[in-house]
């Protein structure tokens, strides 16, 4: 008989699941590519960054390589030089998630 019984460690694996869906444990929640191509147009990234990303006065982020955890943070920064911040309210977790799988896709 092994320390832990199979109940257990299917138990704990069921909680460390639940979790993590809870907390996002890093991972971004998945992202619609074409709900991303909308919000990242309505709330005017495109002014900026350009309709692809790549395309505009502000940096290149089409394609874009910083976590999903990193990207939510410089969409809440308040004291940005240029990029106006976006709260919660207008950009929620999951639209910052469609805006992110827009970039990554590289339309
Ligand atoms: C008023 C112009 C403007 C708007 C609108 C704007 N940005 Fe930016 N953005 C910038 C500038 C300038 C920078 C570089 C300086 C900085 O980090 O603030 C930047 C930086 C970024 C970065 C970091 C890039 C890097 O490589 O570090 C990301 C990601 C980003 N913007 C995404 C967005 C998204 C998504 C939107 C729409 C929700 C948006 N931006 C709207 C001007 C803008």
């Amino acid at each position: 008989m092994t320390p832990f019984s199979r109940a257990t460690i299917l138990a704990s694996s069921v909680l460390f699941v639940f979790t993590c869906s809870l907390s996002a444990c890093g991972a971004p929640p998945a992202g619609n590519v074409e709900n991303g191509q909308k919000w990242y147009k309505m709330n005017n990234c495109n002014a900026c960054h350009g309709e692809k990303g790549n395309d505009g006065r502000g940096p290149n982020i089409a394609a874009i390589d910083m976590s999903f955890g990193s990207f939510v943070k410089k969409l809440r920064k308040k004291d940005a030089p240029i990029m106006p911040p976006y709260p919660e309210s207008k950009i929620s977790e999951q639209d910052a998630a469609d805006i992110y799988a827009f970039l990554k896709s590289g339309k």
